[in-house]
């Protein structure tokens, strides 16, 4: 998609990730294949540049995770995130900690973009957190996961252990972190960690129909919808009363255009659509 606005951008990425356009949805890979793509120092701080270009990057409409090769991710680096940062001085450790979460789980949680998780193969301990963050997930059937922290001797900490809270039942959770045994991309569906599972061949064709669909809705209402379910979990019935209808009220100057009257006018003055069976006429983009 080129217009005016994404005209000689730069394509974000570098060593680590590989980012690709194709009709609104950005691709972006994890590409450390020769490492299952491990998440190191470096890799983080050339995420957290890619997550924030993207999402200013009128190419991107859908953000799309995934992994190069036969890996999501192995997860962390056990050589460059544990051996090596082992030896550094603690504020060094904190600042290589907070670059992690800033893209795995802090800003994909609340990114104003949708985002999808497309787990393509083997996805290890830290990889969950960002599959968690990202708004939807889809695995491939052979993809194969595990909370391998026990296996080693760490707990799943970088958060692992509150996305699974957020994203598993209790006694799944408790039982793939106490054993460290795997379970493939058909379990993690029927789980809830990811919301669908189809065989690897079919993986890219169902991802691409499922960023299509995200992409048709007004993309205020999208982001603004799936912000307030996130926050609105948290809070009690009350305060997420009150949060919501303020939010809905923060979306009327958001969305500049206008979905919510045109949907209005649509069903009940012109009787052309059924909100409840499909999505209003947007007007040509
Ligand atoms: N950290 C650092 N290097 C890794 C990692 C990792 N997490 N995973 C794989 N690698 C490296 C290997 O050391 C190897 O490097 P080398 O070629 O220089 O020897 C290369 O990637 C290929 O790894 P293999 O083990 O040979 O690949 P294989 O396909 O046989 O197995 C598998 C893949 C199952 C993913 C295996 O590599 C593995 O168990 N990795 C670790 C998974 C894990 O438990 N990650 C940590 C989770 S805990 C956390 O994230 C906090």
């Amino acid at each position: 998609m080129t217009n005016k606005k994404s005209a000689g951008r730069k394509i974000p990425g570098g060593k680590y990730c590989r980012v690709t356009f194709e009709n609104g949805i950005a691709w972006v890979t994890l590409n450390r294949p020769e490492k299952r793509n491990a998440m190191s120092p470096a890799l983080n701080r050339e995420m957290i540049r890619v997550v924030d270009a993207l999402e200013g990057d009128p190419r991107c409409r859908v953000f799309v995770l995934t992994g190069a090769g036969e890996s999501f991710s192995s997860g962390m680096d056990l050589k460059e995130y544990f051996r090596e940062v082992d030896k550094l001085d603690y504020v060094d450790v904190m600042r290589i900690q907070r670059q992690t979460e800033e893209w795995q789980w802090r800003r994909l949680t609340h990114y104003a973009k949708p985002t999808i998780a497309m787990v393509n193969g083997w996805c290890f301990g830290g990889a969950i957190a960002p599959v968690v963050a990202c708004d939807l997930a889809v695995a491939a059937e052979e993809a194969v996961f595990g909370i391998s922290e026990i296996n080693w001797g760490i707990i799943p900490a970088g958060n692992v252990s509150r996305a699974l809270a957020d994203a598993m039942s209790y006694r799944n959770a408790m039982y793939y972190i106490m054993t460290g045994e795997t379970f493939d991309g058909k379990q993690a569906a029927q789980m809830g960690l990811v919301n669908f599972a189809v065989p690897r061949a079919q993986l890219r064709g169902a991802v691409r129909k499922l960023a299509r669909k995200l992409i048709e809705k007004n993309p205020a209402t999208q982001t603004s919808a799936k912000i307030a379910y996130k926050y609105a979990r948290a809070m009690d019935w009350d305060m997420s009363a009150d949060y919501l209808h303020a939010k809905g009220d923060q979306l009327k100057v958001r969305d500049r255009e206008g979905g919510r009257a045109q949907g209005l006018k649509q069903f009940l003055d012109e009787k052309s659509f059924r909100p409840g069976l499909g999505a209003y006429k947007r007007k040509a983009r």
